[in-house]
């Protein structure tokens, strides 16, 4: 597996040619339902100009997109970060990564980002995110919660993360399954800072 070795926004020249500081996102991908998001999300960010994708994804996270989707992810213009090491960057605050997203994120995975954790990769490199103040971006998706899950979600609040569950809104009136993840993953695309989002996306009665 590759394992990035760029390191923070600091880093400039683009992969894709153009010049300017690259935008360092971890997309980590959990073992929670709803991979089409994630596909869809490494997709459009990794093809932004300016932004530089790492995808790490838990075992479990392999199993379920395999279930979900049929296939593995398709090679692309993003680079793996594995989760059984800390030899990393975005492992260290000294080299944070300029957002980490969390995409779908299980109730364990947050648990353990909420208790500090930090013994995998992904655990760490959430736990970077908030101690080094950097955006960090859990997007869970069950139903319902449990007071525990409600408890881990308000001391992830706390600490600075930003909860995003899993919940696509109607009210652009998708016409496909497509249509709707599209319009959920632009919505992070915007939260994160990575993109504007689609006028067909934005509530305009
Ligand atoms: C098909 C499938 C769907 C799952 N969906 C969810 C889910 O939506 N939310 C969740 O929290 N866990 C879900 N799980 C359970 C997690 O995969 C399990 O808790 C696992 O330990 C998460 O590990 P990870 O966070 O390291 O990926 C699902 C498991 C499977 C096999």
């Amino acid at each position: 597996m590759n394992i990035s070795s760029t390191g923070s926004s600091e880093v400039s020249g683009c992969r894709d040619g153009s010049s300017g500081p690259v935008r360092n996102v971890v997309l980590a991908v959990t073992g929670a339902s709803g991979s089409c998001y994630a596909r869809r999300f490494l997709e459009r960010a990794s093809g932004l100009e300016g932004v530089q994708v790492h995808l790490l994804m838990t075992d479990t996270a392999r199993d379920v997109w395999r279930h979900e989707l049929g296939s593995d992810p398709v090679p692309g213009r993003y680079q793996l970060i594995e989760n059984g090491s800390f030899f990393n960057p975005f492992c260290s605050g000294s080299a944070a990564a300029d957002v980490m997203v969390v995409l779908p994120c299980s109730m364990g995975t947050l648990a353990r980002i909420a208790a500090g954790t930090a013994d995998d990769a992904l655990a760490r490199i959430a736990d970077v995110q908030l101690k080094e103040r950097r955006p960090l971006i859990l997007v869970p998706r069950e139903t319902p919660l449990s007071l525990i899950h409600l408890r881990n979600m308000t001391a992830l609040t706390e600490a600075g993360a930003i909860i995003a569950p899993a919940a696509p809104g109607f009210y652009s009136r998708p016409d496909s399954l497509d249509d709707l993840v599209d319009g959920f993953v632009a919505r992070l695309l915007q939260l994160a800072g990575l993109a504007p989002l689609d006028p067909a996306y934005r509530w305009n009665p």
